[in-house]
């Protein structure tokens, strides 16, 4: 007789995990931009356990340093940037500076993003909120790829992952719609540019995750929700920030060495219904 789904135990969440494991990144330079919090500091955290070192960059200076803290705590190897992703030329001096102190970026995780605008009608949001969604989400990825990719480019060998979200995977109500076109944007410009570096042996990818329990997320949605939320899942949790950051780690490793140009659902199968 089937199992009673209601009666199945769902896996448990994987935790931050501390081991290196044979298709790792040692010694390979990792930028995991907005990785002062959140699920970038979990891939940044998950990418040093794989023997990389990782550059840990945000805006804040003190959240930056913390994480730095936690990874060299831990027997990583990182270093620290701030830079606002908005503005080219504090992109530019981000890459001049990690070039200096550890050498060129191997691999990017353009992973700094989100959203500060509440879900609602299109004709109400205001000309600075869309402006806002589009220049944290698809110009900084834009302006972090220009900045990285021609370095990749030059030396033959280089990966990027982006991070869409689950807002950009279908149209949903309950998701901001200039964070949706903007996380939608970035997964166009991934195809583009997977199709553009592939020749040079840069491989390009993207991550849509549904939501994640990060501290912020944690704290920001009440538990009646979350538990809401968790009904919509097939696989009846939420995401952790450590489930984002193993799906970065396959697609910045060589285990995934001829996949580029996909958008990876990292979602509790949320996008099948
Ligand atoms: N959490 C989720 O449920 C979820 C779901 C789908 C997709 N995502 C996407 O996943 C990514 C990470 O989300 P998260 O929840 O971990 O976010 P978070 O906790 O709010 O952290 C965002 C990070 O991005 C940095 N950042 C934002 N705008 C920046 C800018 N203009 N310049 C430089 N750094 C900037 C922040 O730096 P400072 O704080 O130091 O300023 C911080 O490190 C985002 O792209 C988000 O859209 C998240």
């Amino acid at each position: 007789m089937p199992a009673d789904p209601q009666q199945i135990a769902h896996p448990r969440a994987p935790q931050a995990a501390r081991v290196t494991f044979v298709n790792g990144l040692q010694d390979q330079v990792a930028l995991i931009t907005g990785s002062s919090r959140g699920i970038g500091a979990a891939i940044a955290e998950r990418f040093a356990a794989a023997g990389a070192h990782v550059v840990v960059h945000g805006r804040d200076a003190q959240a930056i340093e913390a994480v730095r803290a936690r990874i060299e705590a831990a027997g990583g190897r990182a270093s620290s940037v701030a830079a606002d992703l908005t503005r080219f030329a504090e992109v530019e001096a981000m890459r001049h500076h990690i070039e200096a102190q550890v050498g060129p970026v191997d691999i990017l995780v353009a992973n700094a993003g989100g959203s500060g605008v509440r879900p609602g009608p299109i004709e109400d949001i205001t000309e600075e909120d869309w402006r806002a969604s589009i220049d944290a989400n698809l110009t900084a990825t834009f302006l972090s790829v220009k900045s990285l990719l021609p370095g990749m480019k030059e030396r033959g060998s280089g990966r990027i992952i982006t991070m869409s979200s689950a807002a950009a995977r279908r149209p949903n109500g309950a998701a901001p719609a200039a964070y949706a076109a903007a996380k939608a944007g970035i997964e166009l410009l991934t195809k583009d540019l997977a199709a553009q570096a592939g020749p040079f042996n840069v491989r390009v990818n993207c991550i849509a995750p549904e939501t994640v329990l990060t501290e912020r997320n944690q704290q920001q949605i009440p538990e009646a929700v979350q538990e809401e939320l968790r009904a919509h899942h097939p696989i009846r949790r939420l995401g952790t920030p450590e489930d984002i950051a193993e799906a970065a780690l396959f697609l910045a490793s060589d285990a995934s060495s001829w996949i580029s140009g996909i958008v990876v659902d990292v979602a509790g199968g949320s996008v099948l219904v």
